[in-house]
């Protein structure tokens, strides 16, 4: 595997005061909104509103009706989601067994998950695009597929801190 530069990392990356706190757990975070007669427009830069450094940017859409995405975690990667169009559920379970189910049905507002959360994208409605803002490059090492290997990885780091 390619070694990651420092800026892939988010070295030297400084989040906007209040985000330390925020950081322990997924939440919705709100951007700014430019109210205008002739269309609201809405923004992100990366301190004023970001938790951490923007590495990558993608969108899901075309999802058929029914259809799932994304049952999966992250070792590293932490991500803000964005439903830009239309509306979906997003299922996170940060490994407590409870899960917490986001609705995410407008533009100005982000959905922030951390790393070592398992999340499902789901009941997407028709023309739904969510976009997600992720903290690192695509890197299929860091994906945890496995519900049950996740689970151990979490305990396993319970028990290192215990
Ligand atoms: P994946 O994140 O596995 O989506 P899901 O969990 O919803 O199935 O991505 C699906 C495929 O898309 C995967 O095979 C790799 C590719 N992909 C990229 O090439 N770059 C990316 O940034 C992402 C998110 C996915």
């Amino acid at each position: 595997m390619m070694k990651k530069t420092e800026a892939e990392q988010g070295k030297g990356y400084r989040p906007a005061a209040g985000w330390t706190a925020v950081a322990e757990g997924a939440r919705i975070i709100e951007f700014p909104r430019v109210h205008d007669v002739r269309g609201n427009l809405s923004f992100i830069e990366n301190a004023r509103h970001f938790p951490f450094a923007i590495a990558r940017v993608y969108w899901v859409y075309d999802v058929p009706g029914g259809e799932v995405r994304g049952g999966h975690a992250y070792r590293s990667l932490q991500e803000v989601m964005i439903a830009l169009s239309g509306s979906l559920d997003v299922a996170v379970d940060s490994g407590d067994g409870a899960e917490q189910v986001f609705h995410l049905n407008r533009s100005y507002r982000g959905l922030y998950v951390p790393q070592l959360h398992w999340r499902q994208m789901r009941h997407f409605s028709t023309n739904a695009v969510a976009l997600v803002v992720a903290s690192l490059p695509y890197d299929e090492d860091d994906y945890i597929y496995n519900y049950d290997d996740f689970m151990r990885t979490i305990h396993a780091k319970d028990h290192d801190r215990a």
